[in-house]
C-alpha cells in the first residue's frame, strides 16, 4: 500500500497560485495519463467500495466522474452522477452549500437513489469538505444510506474531515493520501 501511495503521489502535480494567488492546486492529469497509476487508483478505490458494502457509487462533478466511473465498473456497482445545478433533465433533488466566497448547488436525479441503496461517494480531493457534505445530505434526503466517502487526497490543513463528521454519522472517510 505504501508503494501505491508513493506512485500516486508522484503523479500529482502541484501548481502554485492556481486558480488564485496563494492556492496550491493539486493537478491529477499526470496520474490519469499514466495507465499504471490510474489502474492502481481505480483498484484501490474499488477495494474500499466493496469492503464497505456499497451498492452504488456517487461521483461528484467533474473530477469525481473521472475517478468514480471506472471504480463503479471495477466494483460491479451502478454509477450515479451528482452534477452542478442545471445539468440534469429529470426530476432532481438539489442541495446548496457555502463556498469560501459565495455558494454553489449540486443536484442528483431523484429516482437514481432509493431506500435500500448503500452509497459510496467518490471524489479526487477533500478540501473544506463542503462539496462532499452536500452530497451526503442529498443521499440521505433521497432515503438512501451512506456507505462512506472515498477520496484520492485529503488536504488535512483545511479540516474537511471535521466538517464532514456530523454528516458521515459514523460512516468512514477513506483518503488514500493525506497532505
Ligand atoms: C474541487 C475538487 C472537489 C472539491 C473539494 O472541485 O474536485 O470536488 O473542489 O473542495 P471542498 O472540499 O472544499 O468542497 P471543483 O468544483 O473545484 O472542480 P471540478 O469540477 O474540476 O471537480
Ligand atoms: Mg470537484
Amino acid at each position: 500500500l505504501a508503494e501505491i501511495t508513493t506512485l500516486l503521489l508522484s503523479r500529482i502535480r502541484d501548481v502554485a497560485d492556481y486558480p488564485e494567488p496563494g492556492v496550491m492546486f493539486k493537478d491529477i492529469t499526470p496520474l490519469l495519463a499514466d495507465p499504471v497509476a490510474f489502474t492502481a487508483l481505480t483498484d484501490a478505490l474499488a477495494e474500499v467500495t466493496v469492503r464497505h458494502g456499497a451498492t452504488k457509487i456517487v461521483g461528484l462533478e467533474a473530477r469525481g466522474f473521472i475517478l468514480g466511473a471506472p471504480v463503479a465498473v471495477r466494483a460491479g456497482v451502478g454509477f450515479i452522477p451528482v452534477r452542478k445545478a442545471g445539468k440534469l433533465p429529470g426530476a432532481t433533488l438539489s442541495q446548496a452549500y457555502d463556498l469560501e466566497y459565495g455558494s454553489a448547488e449540486i443536484e442528483v436525479h431523484a429516482e437514481d437513489l432509493v431506500a435500500g441503496d448503500r452509497v459510496m461517494v467518490i471524489d479526487d480531493v477533500l478540501a473544506t469538505g463542503g462539496t462532499a457534505e452536500a452530497s451526503l445530505q442529498l443521499i440521505r434526503r433521497a432515503g438512501a444510506e451512506v456507505a462512506g466517502v472515498a477520496v484520492l487526497m485529503e488536504l488535512g490543513f483545511l479540516a474537511g474531515r471535521a466538517r464532514l463528521e456530523p454528516a458521515l454519522a459514523g460512516a468512514p472517510l477513506e483518503s488514500l493520501i493525506l497532505v
